[in-house]
């Protein structure tokens, strides 16, 4: 049955790491991975594209729910995988950091969000998976055996956003980048559906100035707590 397969959520702010540390946790796992920002960012591409407004919650409900989204492993650590709109790749323009505000604007809106929820759900496939976001552990996948919320201060968090945007040579300013960052928390924690909090069963843990590998260390050992193997 599809409960019974494992479920690790792994959610915090932008920038705590949590896609790194989602990656790498899939690959030792053997889990599938469901990067759930990337739903949101391409839901807000589209929307730009056609002009839909973003307060248009209907139309764009209605074109959340009819995205033709696949994800291809590239085997590049830098940006795992493909993402694909109706066969076309779209990788870049939706890790731009304009289409991570236009995302947060769109996932404001609860049809949007319900929209995407059934094929977040559909990522539930055996042996597991790790399932990165703002709501996996308390919305998507209420179930989850293992529940990690992530974060760092808001100043780390936009120092490694900027060094993740130079090496992929995308031009940006410090703090325009500390400002986004500040926007875009204070959107994602004070929406009215699905705001942005730790699940009542979660692990905090804060990975200002520690490195990647002592994070991961920390969210494996919880996952070996509750018995999962990986596949
Ligand atoms: O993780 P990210 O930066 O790719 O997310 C982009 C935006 O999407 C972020 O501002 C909040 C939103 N989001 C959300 O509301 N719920 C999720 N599960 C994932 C992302």
């Amino acid at each position: 049955m599809n409960a019974d397969i494992p479920v690790v959520t792994i959610d915090g702010p932008s920038g705590a790491g949590k896609g790194v540390i989602s990656q790498r946790l899939s690959s030792i796992l053997r889990f599938h991975l469901l990067d759930s920002g990337a739903l949101y960012r391409v839901t807000g591409v589209v929307a730009r594209r056609q002009k839909i407004p973003f307060d248009a919650e209907q139309p764009l409900a209605e074109l959340a729910k009819r995205l033709d989204i696949e994800f291809i492993p590239t085997g590049d650590p830098e940006e795992p995988m493909s993402v694909l709109l109706s066969g076309e790749d779209i990788t870049r323009d939706i890790r731009t950091d304009a289409a991570g505000v236009d995302a947060s604007k769109v996932a404001r809106l609860p049809l949007v969000r319900l929209g995407l929820r059934q094929l977040q759900r559909s990522f539930r496939r055996a042996p597991g998976l790790v399932a990165d976001g703002r709501d996996m552990g308390t919305v998507v996948f209420t179930t989850a055996r293992v529940k990690i919320f992530l974060t760092a201060s808001p100043e780390e968090r936009a120092k490694r956003r900027y060094k993740q945007l130079k090496d992929k040579d995308i031009d940006v300013s410090l703090l325009a980048l500390l400002d986004s960052i500040r926007e875009r928390d204070e959107r994602d924690m004070n929406r009215e559906v699905a705001p942005l909090k730790p699940a009542a069963d979660a692990v905090i843990v804060d990975s200002t100035g520690i490195g990647i590998d002592a994070v991961l260390d920390k969210v494996l050992s919880e996952v070996k707590k509750r018995g999962i193997k990986g596949g």
